[in-house]
């Protein structure tokens, strides 16, 4: 979404955490002169979580344009949720809805009021989406917060034994559980982790833009590290996960209807407090496309 206009003055305002900034200055509805749209792009390189204020009211095309500044789309996961909307998905197939609200007994969205663990969105695809950009129509008074580890920051802090372990070894990234632990439909039940379906991707991977490497993990259950002892697999994999969700590398955000945040899959992950299923919550998100990691 970018024009000819005059460039935007933007405000960078860290959170003062491991990772995340705010971005002050900027309506996203309107179109963003090219020097506006190049900035925030730094700013995320930099930062890998930008949040910005007081959106409130955008359309799914508004969305939909200001997430290509960042890089072009990639379609919403065909998850059991996604079948189950039937006539009343009335978004465009880039726009993913999270949500616990129900029409007529079904779920509008996905991820429902449950906790959602640690995870990277959609990372059992073998080439996950780059960024996520999550739009809030309606939050509950309390509850449902979301946090972000710097992945980058967990691998340069790993201890030197568990780092070796890994370093050369692929994981293979869930496919048949949602972050709630929902099964998703058509995809059988995991019994053995060797057997788990899903992308398998190197554990250590490399940001294409800045060349920083960071640690890149999917999902817990069901997670093995291709050929390992499944074990040892187990062992290295809670430490990696203990260790990736330390508050030392970790950015809570608490929303308000309006916000947009938009975090960097290539080393971020997140996770969700669980809410108040008698509340409402309702997010619209699109996806920026990624390639194979490396
Ligand atoms: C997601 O995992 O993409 C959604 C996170 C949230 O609901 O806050």
């Amino acid at each position: 979404m970018t024009s000819g206009a005059e460039p935007v003055p933007i405000e960078v305002v860290p959170t003062g955490f491991a990772l995340g900034a705010e971005i002050r200055g900027v309506d996203v509805r309107k179109r963003l002169p090219p020097e506006t749209a190049a900035a925030l792009r730094e700013a995320w390189k930099q930062h890998l979580v930008l949040l910005f204020r007081g959106q409130t009211g955008l359309t799914d095309e508004q969305l939909i344009a200001f997430t290509e500044v960042f890089g072009p789309l990639q379609d919403a996961p065909n998850s059991e949720v996604t079948a189950n909307f039937g006539s009343f998905r009335d978004v465009p197939k880039e726009v993913t809805i999270i949500s616990n609200i129900e029409v007529d007994g079904r779920p509008i969205g996905a991820l429902g009021a449950g906790e959602a663990d640690w995870h990277t969105d959609m990372s059992f695809i073998d080439e996950p989406p780059a960024g996520s950009c999550l739009y809030a129509i309606e939050v509950p008074p309390s509850g449902g917060n979301t946090s972000f580890t710097n992945m980058h920051r967990a691998l340069d802090t790993l201890d030197a034994d568990t780092a070796g372990a890994v370093a050369e070894a692929w994981c293979v990234h869930d496919e048949s559980l949602t972050s709630t632990g929902a099964q998703r439909r058509g995809v059988p039940e995991v019994t053995d982790v060797r057997e788990t379906p899903g992308a398998r991707h190197p554990v250590l991977r490399t940001h294409p833009d800045t060349g920083r490497k960071a640690l890149f993990l999917g999902r817990r259950r069901n997670a093995w590290l291709v050929g390992f002892d499944v074990d040892e697999s187990e062992r290295l994999l809670d430490r990696l996960w203990t260790h990736a969700a330390d508050e030392d590398h970790v950015w809570e955000h608490r929303w308000r209807a309006g916000d947009i945040v938009l975090w960097d899959n290539r080393a971020v992950m997140h996770r969700r407090d669980p809410f108040d299923p008698a509340t409402r919550r309702l997010m619209h998100r699109t996806q920026v496309a990624g390639g194979r990691p490396f």
